[in-house]
């Protein structure tokens, strides 16, 4: 499994000031602190460097610079903290070799979804790579479905259903041609999480329906509905949704909103089919009746919305993260397994056999996709 947590390293004059801008990072990566006078190397070659230190101090500028010279460093891009609006630091984090100059205070929304638009555009370059096959362009297009959904619902402004429709072909002609297995570790590639998380949940249930033998039709449609589920997050902040610890209460609470959030912006935007919404507001019921946001349980969830459920909890297992690596896959439905009568026992097996790749008859209950 590749190692897709952004490598993040601050270079610092003061450890305390630091912490600040350390904690608001922590939700976009592995943060390596250093104070510049530290000569030990850092461990692993980061793909950002932050200078956070006193631009207005000879010494410190120094020790910055030798830093910067480094060839573990040498090669990151470099994030650069001053002052507001201070001319004189602003030419001197550019005679640094700025890329990127972050004005104090440091706006941590601001910071995070920044990181996050320049990692889908580094994800972009990566599949040009590819050139046009299907996966490129499968995973293209589910990339710019999310960008889209990023930059438009936290500004109030409505999706277009047609884009998660032409996407959705698109990611299930990808995962039919190149299968899972290419399309999970090349979604464990990109280094934002926002983005990661729904790529994988669209990977694992699109080719749950092609493991079952549904049409393309109604692959399309659990591409769009799974591609969608979490569209209420993008109203959430990234500083909580992406943070490293646990979240507190009055955090979880927020999280909890994103169903009917993500329900109600679908609804206003208009044009989304009704088992898109329905996945959307209800992929966090558990079939026990213990889930949110409505405390659903057994048949009052549809198959469509089971499915996704089980491909987002998988997704959210396998997935690596800046505080937790990856789980095997195995390991993954071992604990899916022992969420007992929360998940759909039936589903859930179908699901195993699918990603383990036995492919041979099963006894189990078939589920109906239809609309
Ligand atoms: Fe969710
Ligand atoms: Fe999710």
């Amino acid at each position: 499994m590749p190692d897709s947590a952004e490598r993040l390293v601050i270079l610092t004059d003061d450890l305390d000031r630091a912490t600040c801008l350390a904690e608001t990072l922590g939700a976009a990566g592995a943060i390596e602190t250093r104070l510049v006078t530290d000569l030990e190397p850092i461990s692993q070659r980061p793909a950002r460097t932050f200078v956070d230190i006193d631009l207005s101090s000879g010494p410190s500028i120094a020790s910055a610079r030798r830093w910067l010279r480094r060839p573990s460093i040498a090669a990151s891009t470099k994030w650069i903290l001053v002052g507001g609006d201070d001319y004189r630091e602003r030419t001197q984090a550019l005679a640094l070799g700025a890329d990127r100059i972050v004005p104090r205070p440091v706006e941590p929304e601001e910071v995070l979804s920044d990181l996050r638009d320049i990692m889908a555009v580094e994800f972009g370059s990566f599949l040009d790579r590819f050139e046009n096959t299907r996966l490129a362009m499968g995973l293209r297009a589910g990339q710019d479905v999310l960008a889209s959904v990023f930059a438009s619902l936290p500004r109030g402004e409505s999706l277009d259903a047609s884009a998660f429709d032409d996407a959705a072909l698109l990611i299930a002609d990808a995962l039919a041609e190149e299968g899972l297995g290419n399309w999970l570790s090349t979604v464990q590639l990109h280094h934002s999480s926002s983005f990661r998380h729904s790529l994988l949940v669209a990977g694992g249930a699109t080719c749950f329906a092609q493991f079952i033998g549904a049409g393309r039709a109604d692959q399309a449609r659990v591409a769009r509905a799974s591609l969608a589920h979490d569209v209420g997050k993008a109203l959430i902040p990234l500083s909580v949704l992406d943070k490293p610890s646990k979240l507190d209460p009055a955090e979880e609470a927020e999280i909890r909103l994103h169903p009917q959030l993500g329900y109600d912006l679908l609804v206003k935007s208009g044009g989304f089919s009704d088992d898109t919404l329905d996945v959307v507001l209800s992929h966090h019921e558990m079939c026990d009746g213990s889930g949110y946001p409505r405390g659903l349980a057994g048949a009052e969830i549809s198959d469509l919305t089971r499915v996704v459920t089980i491909a987002d909890i998988f997704a959210a297992l396998v997935e690596v993260r800046a505080y937790k690596p990856a789980l095997s896959h195995a390991s993954a439905l071992d604990i899916m397994a022992g969420m007992g009568a929360k998940l759909d026992g039936d589903l859930l097996t179908i699901f195993a056999q699918m990603v383990l790749g036995e492919h041979g008859p099963s006894a189990v209950r078939r589920p109906s996709l239809d609309g």
